[in-house]
């Protein structure tokens, strides 16, 4: 916020010089030339310009097409809200109150730990600030490829395409290798809860997603003493991760994009669609492959061999339809393209 005012400001500070430079040209240059309409147009045509970064846009884009542009969809705009922040921080980690009883009952903990002593106690382990990848610097065009893990991958030969993004994100146990052709090699995000962790590579940052206090505790104690062994089913003692390549996905998140996208569907949202709503905050073009079932209609993971394996969609947990229809929508209003592979 305070980074994006300061832009703004910049911004701002740009547009004054800039009008009194050419006022300033104004003045002094009919005397030689009569500029009649010149200065003035470009002035008008500038500002146009200007009001479009600013309102337009979460951050200056350059893309053909940029995600958080308003009045494209209603459907959209409705849903989508700059406001609320993708990542715990120090700064932010302050829950509402009904925000935190929600979120007690995703998992339905018994006897949660303190959150506050408890998150104040992972920022002193992980870094309390943004992930600087996160913060777009500059003016540009950040692709994103979110890479889901179904079946429809297998022999879909997206790797290079799926490499060829400035962030791919994965989530939970998806392996690259061994699948590279067809899943890519590349990964800069990954998103996991405990109990779906898997070995990551040294410059992959971790996303943890928190559905119960225990699940800040396991960082914490993952990458120090290892106490925690066990959730509700074993989880990794100890993680490799680089402790400034973990970063939390924001509780009050989880509960904006079960509120204003799921409209209340499911008990709580799946890390999939955690995962693409997450990126249409952090990127300005969204590209999703593995998402869905394969052209059989099996849903399974692609590392699998059993096109059967379906079962997980209907755990009562999550509405895999619901969730599918919002992403068919993204895309029905070309916010995102969907690969369905094969
Ligand atoms: C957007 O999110 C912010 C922060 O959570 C909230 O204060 C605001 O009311 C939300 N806006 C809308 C239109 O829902
Ligand atoms: C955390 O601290 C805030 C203010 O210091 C307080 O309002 C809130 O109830 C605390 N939350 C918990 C879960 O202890
Ligand atoms: C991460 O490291 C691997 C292996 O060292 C390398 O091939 C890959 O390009 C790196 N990825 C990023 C995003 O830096
Ligand atoms: C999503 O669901 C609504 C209501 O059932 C339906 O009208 C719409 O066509 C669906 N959208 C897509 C893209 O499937």
């Amino acid at each position: 916020m305070a980074a994006m005012k300061r832009r703004t400001v910049k911004l701002l500070t740009f547009f004054v010089l800039f009008i009194f430079l050419t006022s300033f040209l104004l003045n002094y240059s009919h005397t030689v030339v009569t500029p009649t309409w010149f200065p003035k147009q470009m002035v008008i045509e500038f500002s146009e310009n200007l009001k479009k970064l600013i309102t337009y846009s979460h951050r200056p884009c350059t893309c053909a097409r940029c995600i958080g542009e308003r009045k494209v969809s209603s459907w959209f705009d409705e849903r989508f809200n700059w406001s609320v922040q993708p990542l715990l921080t120090a700064q932010n980690a302050l829950l509402e109150e009904d925000t935190y009883s929600w979120w007690l009952r995703l998992q339905r903990e018994k006897q949660p730990s303190n959150l506050n002593d408890t998150i104040k106690e992972l920022f002193q382990v992980v870094p309390g600030n943004m992930d600087p990848l996160l913060e777009k610097k500059s003016v540009g065009c950040r692709r994103c490829a979110v890479v889901g893990n179904s079946g429809n991958l297998k022999e879909s030969w997206y790797g290079p395409q799926i490499d060829s993004h400035d962030f791919v994100l994965r989530m939970n146990k998806a392996p690259t290798v061994g699948f590279e052709a067809d899943v890519g090699s590349k990964t800069t995000h990954h998103l996991v809860y405990p109990e779906s962790f898997r070995d990551l590579a040294e410059n992959v940052s971790m996303i943890l997603v928190p559905f119960k206090t225990l699940d800040l505790q396991w960082v914490i104690s993952a990458v120090t003493t290892g106490t925690i062994t066990h959730t509700y089913v074993p989880v990794p003692k100890k993680i490799k991760v680089q402790k400034n390549k973990i970063l939390i996905y924001h509780p009050a998140f989880i509960k904006y994009v079960f509120d204003s996208w799921l409209k209340g569907h499911g008990r709580y949202p799946s890390t999939g669609i955690l995962s693409v709503i997450f990126s249409l905050h952090i990127c300005d073009e969204v590209d999703l492959y593995g998402f869905g079932a394969d052209s059989k209609g099996n849903w399974h993971h692609y590392w699998e061999n059993n096109p059967s394996a379906g079962a997980f969609r209907k755990t009562g947990v999550h509405d895999g339809d619901f969730e599918s229809n919002v992403t068919a929508t993204l895309e029905s209003i070309n916010k995102i393209r969907i690969f369905k592979g094969r």
